[in-house]
């Protein structure tokens, strides 16, 4: 029998519930305290290792294992022209062993220049030419990858290319046989880049919803300059705009296939971060009473 492919391995996963984004390396929040001081304020982990995916070991192995994880990986490049060095592979292959989470996230975009990390995000060119090149580097990195790789749509400050942003995802995941992270805020982030801020979800007919396994929350906020506005990720550190929030009400009950939602919140309190944890539940238990992990 063939082997499964990625999105089928991710299809079957169990439902994770609401969870919450954190940075492996920080302490604001520090994950061993919200394990420890509000694990009912959370149904799972998603863990960030913010490029750094070499010094990773020693503090995943604290994440407690009754704790159900994600793994937010970066360093693949995966929308670049070629597949990235095999180094940020093989960290990838050892985080993934400690974690052990039922998939792993990878932003759509291009952070390493000649092996140098920039901090900033390119993100997905939207022509054929990339979204070819995407594909073969999706393609071999889950042949690679013990654990399902789940690209998320990466933060727009300007986009280049002639497709849509839903349509380029949709024939990714086809062609690369994969789930999808929705970040309802990046998606905002393009629609801003596109001159259609006013209508976060134009285009959405164009996207495979089935292939939506994960959607991401965050707070942000939202620069305006003489050519336009532009969304920036603020995570933790401020509140979630409305716009995600109305994707998110907008969306939830449209996802046959979602596993998880995602509210990042690295440079958050604890207290914000749990807020915005209920923030999200509430919205989710209004617009989808019956999605949520199994007891
Ligand atoms: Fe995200």
């Amino acid at each position: 029998m063939p082997a499964a492919s990625p999105f089928e391995r991710v299809r079957a996963a169990p439902v994770l519930g609401v969870g919450l984004g954190v940075d492996l390396f920080s302490d604001r929040p520090d994950f061993r305290r919200l394990v420890s001081r509000h694990r009912q304020g959370f149904d799972f982990l998603e863990i960030y290792t913010r490029g750094n995916w070499r010094d990773a070991a020693d503090l995943l192995r604290q994440v407690p294992p009754g704790v159900p994880r994600t793994y937010h990986h970066e360093g693949l490049d995966p929308v670049g022209p070629a597949l990235c060095p095999d180094e940020p592979i093989l960290g990838c292959v050892e985080n993934q062993r400690l974690l052990n989470p039922p998939w792993t996230v990878e932003e759509l975009a291009v952070r390493h220049i000649d092996g140098l990390y920039t901090d900033f995000f390119f993100p997905a060119i939207l022509t054929q030419d990339s979204l070819n090149a995407s594909i073969a580097n999706l393609r071999a990195l889950n042949a690679r990858l013990p654990c399902p790789l789940l690209p998320e749509n990466a933060p727009y400050e300007f986009v280049v290319g002639d497709m849509h942003l839903c349509q380029w995802l949709t024939r990714l995941a086809h062609g690369a046989d994969c789930g999808l992270v929705l970040d309802l805020g990046h998606l905002w982030s393009y629609q801003l880049c596109a001159g259609r801020g006013d209508d976060p979800l134009h285009g959405i007919d164009q996207l495979d919803l089935s292939r939506v396994i994960e959607v991401h929350l965050a707070g942000a906020r939202v620069e305006t300059y003489p050519g336009g506005r532009i969304y920036r990720d603020l995570h933790g550190a401020g509140p979630i705009p409305e716009p995600s929030l109305m994707l998110l009400r907008e969306l939830a009950p449209k996802l046959p296939n979602l596993k998880a939602v995602t509210i990042e919140v690295e440079d958050a309190t604890e207290r914000r971060a749990l807020d915005q944890c209920a923030q999200a539940r509430h919205i989710l238990r209004q617009a989808r009473p019956d999605w949520g992990p199994r007891p």
